[in-house]
């Protein structure tokens, strides 16, 4: 098997690249267009560590590079997210059900809203079997934390992606009412319409950075840095739990 992890920015992969490094074994870095992709082992785990870009188009195409040019097997992707269900605090993790791409919309030819033509459905749902070693890492996670950090908590649910940063309170209203999501994102559902159309595995695991409402941005640039290891961690520890 051969792991693909995305992150949009140099933060969201900083602490994998820093495990890769430090694993004593081989280190390949290869350049596609702006994208860097880190090739490697995390805990006897064959990895390919790639930081995409901000956006859908950027994570569409770093996900097909995986898979086409890597052969990678499964694919996670990790970095920060707007909170949308009132449970979220800052630094906790959502574990990706499904995610949605809630700025897609050919509703006047009679689709319910952000269902892409030639899908079944507009929720594109994450592998069973990557959730469950997300739930089991974090307990991992949970029992080597640092005291003096916030200790995060673990939520499952619906991740919407779209290229917008959600930081107004009528935008996130609207896509709370119309999808029902636990956080809101710029990539995630991108890269899993990638992996539906290849048949390819995939989770989502994003640390809150935000409450994707007025004052999101501020609160984003506060936090983000911080909070995106906590994503990266628990990848960390997936990794020593799956197949190799
Ligand atoms: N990533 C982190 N916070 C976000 C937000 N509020 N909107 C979109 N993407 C995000």
């Amino acid at each position: 098997m051969k792991t693909g992890i995305i992150g949009a920015l140099p933060e969201e992969i900083q602490f994998l690249l820093q495990e890769l490094r430090h694993s004593g074994k081989k280190v390949t870095e290869t350049r596609r267009g702006s994208m860097e992709f880190t090739e490697g082992e995390i805990r006897n785990n064959a990895v390919v560590v790639c930081r995409c870009g901000v956006g859908k188009v950027h994570a569409a195409m770093c996900a097909q590079i995986l898979i086409s040019e890597f052969g990678v097997t499964r694919i996670i992707n990790t970095g920060a997210a707007g909170a949308l269900d009132s449970r979220l605090s800052l630094f906790d993790i959502v574990v990706s059900t499904e995610a949605v791409q809630h700025d897609f919309n050919v509703t006047p030819f009679g689709y319910e809203p952000a269902c892409i033509p030639g899908f079944n459905s507009p929720f594109f749902v994450a592998d069973p079997d990557l959730r469950e070693v997300a739930k089991k890492g974090f307990e991992r996670v949970l029992a080597n934390f640092p005291g003096g950090a916030p200790t995060p908590s673990i939520y499952e649910g619906r991740i919407a992606t779209g290229d917008v940063f959600v930081a107004e309170n009528s935008l996130r209203a609207e896509i709370v009412e119309r999808f029902f999501p636990a956080c809101v994102e710029m990539e995630g559902a991108a890269i899993a319409q990638v992996c539906a159309t290849f048949g390819i595995p995939f989770v989502i695991l994003r640390s809150i950075s935000d409450l994707a409402d007025n004052s999101a941005d501020s609160t984003y640039d506060e936090y983000s840095e911080k909070v995106s290891v906590m994503s990266a961690m628990l990848i960390v520890e997936m990794l020593a739990l799956l197949d190799t």
